[in-house]
């Protein structure tokens, strides 16, 4: 069965005149409202952008894409060719597999499970398409522990990076340090 029509069997048909550019875009009439990816609506993220100003950006932990559409969003207004990479293994944080996580954005319904593989990337894929910005994401599917050196070859012209993977103290601090190697480039 195809995934769109396995999670409609799963999930239910569309409420009446409910539409949405990003649901089609993934052949879904309706799973949740929690898979209309909206832009993040947080003021740090403005306050970031606004006094960095960057023309590159790295998001280490992307999900479904809310925060990743907010940078391109402000960082727009004063370059229009910014651009973002994101790295996510797109297999879900700790918190995702947490049994008695109840939160509705966080929780383990929101992997998108077939075969136990989280599916969840075709949900950030069609919300930075339905966005209209395919061509200024570029997508690094790794840990962020392997993506290092990776990074620091392809992209020592980087302003900003922000960190918000695993979001355990270990991985944290981890990441902290892949970001400084980039930032000092090695
Ligand atoms: C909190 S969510 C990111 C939310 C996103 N920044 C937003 O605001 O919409 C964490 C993401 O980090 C990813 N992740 C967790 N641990 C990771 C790791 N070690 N390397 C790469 N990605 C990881 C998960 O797959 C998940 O998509």
């Amino acid at each position: 069965m195809a995934y769109g029509a396995r999670l409609e069997s799963v999930l239910g048909e569309s409420p009446r005149g409910f539409e949405s550019p990003i649901l089609r875009a993934v052949n879904w009439k309706w799973v949740a409202p929690m898979t209309v990816v909206t832009p993040r609506d947080s003021q740090a993220i403005r306050d970031l952008v606004h006094v960095v100003r960057p023309a590159r950006i790295i998001e280490f932990g992307s999900w479904q894409g809310r925060s990743a559409l907010s940078f391109l969003i402000e960082a727009s207004k004063f370059n229009p060719l910014s651009r973002i990479t994101c790295v996510d293994t797109w297999l879900g944080s700790p918190e995702h597999w947490d049994p008695h996580n109840t939160d509705v954005e966080w929780g383990h319904q929101n992997l998108l499970l077939e075969d136990g593989e989280p599916q969840f990337f075709s949900t950030f894929k069609a919300a930075v398409e339905s966005n209209g910005f395919s061509e200024r994401v570029d997508i690094v599917r790794a840990p962020t522990s392997f993506a290092g050196g990776y990074l620091v070859a392809n992209y020592p012209d980087t302003d900003l990076i922000y960190i918000d993977a695993d979001h355990s103290a270990r991985a944290v601090k981890a990441d902290i340090s892949v970001a400084r190697r980039i930032s000092s480039g090695g």
